[in-house]
């Protein structure tokens, strides 16, 4: 199955993929944690795409069309995969439906979590991901069992260098101009799905679950 999530900064995109790539057995593409990841070992991507991340802009569309065609050309893309965070420019969308058509494949559902900008700040100055596994938490939302500690791995919690309130202000406004106006492009190819993203994390989990086995 070959699924893309949408939604703006502090949607949930991350907390649900965490949880159906589990279900569904496909694995999980974030740009954005490629890009931390990249930066982290200082390769030459990484501290290129670093001048754009830690401004909250997003990275020219050569740099990440390149990483998401490297990645799904690996093995275990071939039973499926779950895009988050690309693409997120007419022309990464573009481009994915030209790399898609290279592989004789193509996108099966398009998932758009829908949350007011009001809440997004809340969810994203909140946020705490485990160094070690990468899992997220949020510390009034979805509280870790002990303070500052993973519970599926015991590593510790950090805060991402982009979750201040000024650098979401812009990845808010990069999403609006930039990102936004792909939900037409998805709808115009009757792709496009809805899910409240505001609801409790499990409600959300169930209603993503019911649209892509088809009983919604
Ligand atoms: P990226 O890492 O993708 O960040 P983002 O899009 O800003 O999205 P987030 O990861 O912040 O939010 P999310 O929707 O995953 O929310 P989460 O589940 O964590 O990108 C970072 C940067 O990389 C970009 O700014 C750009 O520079 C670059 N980049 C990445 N992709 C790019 C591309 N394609 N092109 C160019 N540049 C690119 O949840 C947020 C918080 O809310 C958590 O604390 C969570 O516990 C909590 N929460 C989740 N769901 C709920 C709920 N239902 N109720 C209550 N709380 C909830
Ligand atoms: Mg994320
Ligand atoms: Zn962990």
């Amino acid at each position: 199955m070959n699924i893309l999530f949408m939604g703006p900064p502090g949607a949930g995109k991350g907390t649900q993929a965490e949880r159906i790539v589990e279900q569904f057995a496909v694995p999980h593409i974030s740009t954005g944690d490629a890009f931390r990841l990249a930066m982290k070992q200082g390769t030459p991507m990484g501290l290129k795409a670093k001048e754009y991340v830690d401004q909250g802009l997003l990275v020219p569309d050569e740099i990440t069309n390149g990483i998401v065609r490297d990645r799904l050309l690996q093995d275990d893309c071939s039973k499926g995969f779950l895009l988050d965070g690309f693409p997120r420019t007419l022309q990464q969308a573009e481009a994915l439906d030209g790399m898609l058509a290279d592989m004789g494949r193509s996108l099966d559902h398009v998932i758009n979590l829908k949350v007011d900008r009001g809440l997004l700040l809340a969810r994203l100055t909140g946020r705490r991901i485990c160094k070690s596994c990468g899992s997220t938490y949020h510390i009034l939302n979805n509280p870790p069992k002990q303070e500052g500690i993973c519970d599926k791995c015991g590593g510790e919690l950090y805060q991402r260098s982009d979750d201040n309130e000024e650098k979401v202000g812009t990845r808010l406004d990069e999403y609006i101009s930039k990102t936004a106006p792909l939900l037409s492009y998805y709808e115009g190819k009757s792709l496009l799905r809805e899910v409240d993203g505001e609801q409790d994390i499990d409600v959300v989990t169930a209603e993503i679950v019911s649209v892509l086995r088809g009983s919604n």
